[in-house]
């Protein structure tokens, strides 16, 4: 006999946008971000919770998507890369990893975006060693980090959303 899997109807807000899905008990947040949403910008890197690759804002918190499950996220606001430009625009913090050659081959890249909103929303001027520590879940294999952490540190003294 076929094996049933169980689908569970999930509510959540992601991007602003009220979505119902109706997933596995056992799928993950990234899953159903980029398999059932389409939200592709969100990558699996280890699906272990290692590189950040996955990194998501839920309720305000940045999170390893791939290590929630998305019935957990029933309820929740979920800001995924996609969610941050606006009106076609880049957001400051894409715009400035371009200006400073943060992104190489861009694999990291929305992680890393995600983590720095998340830092410069609880932190609007960070030090370079509050950088260096808010991206310590982001694991990049081009860059070196330096190009990254400069790119955040230019919007430091102004934070995320009013620059
Ligand atoms: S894919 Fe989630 S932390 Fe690596
Ligand atoms: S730009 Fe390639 S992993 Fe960071």
């Amino acid at each position: 006999m076929p094996q049933v899997l169980d689908r569970i109807q999930i509510g959540m807000v992601v991007n602003g946008e009220s979505v119902t899905i109706m997933a596995p008990s056992t799928a993950t947040l990234l899953d159903v971000l980029r398999n059932g949403l389409e939200l592709t910008g969100t990558k699996y890197g280890c699906g272990e919770g290692e590189c950040g690759a996955c990194s998501v804002l839920l309720d305000g918190r940045v999170v390893n998507s791939c290590l929630v499950l998305a019935v957990e996220c029933e309820g929740s606001k979920v800001l995924t890369i996609e969610g941050l430009e606006s009106n076609g625009q880049l957001h400051p913090i894409q715009k400035a990893f371009v200006d400073y050659g943060a992104v190489q081959c861009g694999f990291c890249t929305p992680g890393m975006i995600m983590a720095a909103y998340a830092l410069l929303e609880s932190n609007p001027a960070p030090t370079e060693d509050e950088v260096k520590r808010g991206l310590e879940g982001n694991l990049c294999r081009c860059t070196g980090y330096q190009k990254i952490i400069e790119a955040i540190l230019s919007l430091a003294v102004r934070g995320a959303d009013d620059v």
